[in-house]
C-alpha cells in the first residue's frame, strides 16, 4: 500500500461496516490467558500491529499461542510458572498498552525483562508505572532517570497491602499495578481520579482474582486480591472496538447524506464517552439489539447525518473518550458554535502530541483550532477545503485526516496513511468500498 492516500467527498455514504475486534480487550485476552492455567479460545481478536506486538512478546516469554485463522487464537496457558526469561529484549513496537501492562506483569515473574519499542513509544512517559511498581517492591529502572523506555525489570515476589493513588485516570497504569498485584503477598489497591476503562477488572475477576471496586471521596478505587492458585483460562469473544467505530460515527454524523450501520460495537460504559458527546451535540445515533458478549455489552449502531452544535468536554468524560477526542475536534469544526476540550493534557503524551497534531491536521483543511495546555478550543461553522495532512506516524491522526478529507471540498492527501496498521489495517479498503461508486479514494 502506498503511504500517501488521496480522498474526496462522495455524494452519499451508505453501508454496513463490520467493526474489527477491540484492541484493549485483545491485548488483555492474550496476555492474561498466557499466565492462566488451561486452554482459552479468543474469537474475533484484533489482528493489527499493536496486538501482534503483545502476541510476539508473550511468545518470547514462552507462551504457546496458536493462530487458527479466521480471527481465532488459542492460548495454551500453563500458569505463571509456564513462562520463562526471554532471550532478547521484548519489542512492544508502537504499543503503549503492551509496554505498560507487560511491565506490570513481568514485575511479578522471577526473571529479567527488558522492554523497548519504536521511536514514538520510546518518547512516552514510563515513570507513571516505574515509580508505583517500585513501591510494590519491583526492581525496576528505565532510561532518563526512570522516565523513558527501554525499561529493565528484575521481577520477583511483590509486597501486598499497598495503595497507589494515580494522578491521571489511566487504564494502562491501573492494569500494570493490578497485574503486578497478582504476584503480591496481599491485596493491592489502585485509586484513580475517575474511572478509566475496566476491561482488566472484568477479565481478571472472570479468571478467579478478587476484584472490589468502590467510589471513595470522589475517587474510583479498585482492590485486587490475588487468587491462591493460578488464574483460570477463559474463552473471550472480543467485541468490536468503539474507538475504531468512532471514525465512522463522526463521519456519518457530519456528512450531509449518510446512513451507516456499524456492527457489533462494544459499549462498555467506561468507553462510551464519544456516544455521550455526540448525542450531546445532537447526533442521530441509535443502538440496535443491545446484548452482552463475553462479559462486555455490545450493540449495532445506526448513524445518520445530523446538524451538530458545539459542546464542552471535560472531567470524567475525558478518560471515557480519550482516543476519540481528535475526532470530537473535527465534529466541533463543523458544528454550530464553539467546542472546548479541557482536562485532556494526557493527549499530549499519546502516539503523538495529539493536541498539536490534531490542530495541525484540522488547520490543513481550514478549521480554526486554538491549542490549550490541556486541550483545545475549536471554532465551529467551518467549510473544509482540500488539504494535505500528515499522520506523524499516529494511526488515529491518519484516520482523522481521512475523515476531514472526505468531508472537504476537492481532493485531499493523507501522508503517512499506512499508520492505520496499528489499530485498523482494513481502514482504507473499507473507505474505498464505501466510496467505490464514486471512485473517490485513490492510492
Ligand atoms: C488503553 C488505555 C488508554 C488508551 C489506550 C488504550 C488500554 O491509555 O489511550 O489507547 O488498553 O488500557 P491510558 O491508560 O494511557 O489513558
Amino acid at each position: 500500500m502506498s503511504d500517501e492516500m488521496r480522498v474526496r467527498r462522495p455524494a452519499r455514504l451508505r453501508g454496513t461496516i463490520a467493526i474489527p475486534g477491540d484492541k484493549s480487550v485483545t491485548h488483555r485476552a492474550i496476555m492474561f490467558n498466557s499466565i492462566a492455567a488451561g486452554d482459552a479460545r479468543i474469537d474475533g481478536f484484533l489482528d493489527a500491529a499493536d496486538t501482534r506486538s503483545t502476541l510476539e512478546c508473550m511468545r518470547a516469554l514462552g507462551a504457546e499461542i496458536e493462530d487458527l485463522g479466521g480471527g481465532v487464537l488459542v492460548v495454551h496457558g500453563r500458569g505463571r510458572g509456564g513462562l520463562h526469561e526471554a532471550d532478547n529484549v521484548l519489542d512492544c513496537g508502537n504499543s503503549g498498552t503492551t509496554m505498560r501492562l507487560l511491565t506490570g506483569l513481568v514485575s511479578g515473574l522471577p526473571m529479567l525483562s527488558v522492554l523497548t519499542g519504536d521511536d514514538s513509544l520510546r518518547r512516552r512517559p514510563m515513570a507513571r508505572v516505574v515509580r508505583p511498581l517500585a513501591q510494590l517492591g519491583a526492581e525496576i529502572t528505565a532510561r532518563a532517570a526512570g522516565t523513558l523506555p527501554p525499561v529493565v525489570v528484575q521481577g520477583g515476589p511483590l509486597r501486598g497491602g499497598q495503595r497507589v493513588d494515580t494522578a491521571v485516570a489511566s487504564a494502562q497504569v491501573k492494569s500494570a499495578l493490578l497485574l503486578a498485584g497478582l504476584a503480591a503477598d496481599g491485596p493491592t489497591t489502585v485509586s484513580e481520579p475517575s474511572a478509566s476503562r475496566d476491561h482488566t477488572e472484568r477479565m481478571l475477576a472472570a479468571m478467579g482474582a478478587g476484584i472490589a471496586t468502590v467510589e471513595d471521596g470522589g475517587r474510583h478505587v479498585v482492590t485486587l486480591t490475588p487468587p491462591a492458585t493460578d488464574l483460570v483460562a477463559v474463552d473471550v469473544t472480543v467485541p468490536g472496538d468503539i474507538s475504531t467505530a468512532a471514525v465512522w460515527m463522526v463521519l456519518a454524523s457530519l456528512h450531509p447524506d449518510a446512513e451507516l450501520t456499524l456492527m457489533n460495537v462494544g459499549i462498555n460504559p467506561t468507553r462510551t464517552g464519544l456516544l455521550d458527546i455526540l448525542w450531546g451535540m445532537g447526533a442521530d445515533i441509535t443502538l440496535i439489539e443491545e446484548r452482552v458478549t463475553g462479559g462486555e455489552p455490545v450493540a449495532d449502531l445506526r448513524v445518520r447525518s445530523a446538524r451538530l452544535k458545539g459542546i464542552e468536554v471535560g472531567g470524567e468524560l475525558v478518560p471515557r473518550a480519550i482516543d476519540e477526542l481528535p475526532l470530537v475536534a473535527l465534529a466541533g469544526a463543523l458544528a454550530e458554535g464553539e467546542t472546548l476540550i479541557r482536562d485532556a493534557e494526557e493527549l499530549r503524551v499519546k502516539e503523538s502530541d495529539r493536541v498539536a497534531s490534531t490542530a495541525a491536521v484540522l488547520r490543513a483543511f481550514g478549521a480554526e483550532v486554538e491549542e490549550r495546555p490541556d486541550g483545545m478550543l475549536v471554532r465551529g461553522g467551518a467549510t473544509l477545503h482540500a488539504g494535505s495532512a500528515e499522520s506523524r506516524g499516529d494511526h488515529r491522526l491518519a484516520m482523522l485526516g481521512a475523515a476531514a478529507g472526505v468531508l472537504a471540498d476537492g481532493v485531499s492527501t493523507i501522508v503517512g496513511g499506512g499508520a492505520v496498521v496499528v489499530s485498523y489495517p482494513e481502514f482504507w479498503e473499507e473507505l474505498l468500498r464505501l466510496q467505490a461508486a464514486e471512485g473517490a479514494v485513490s492510492r
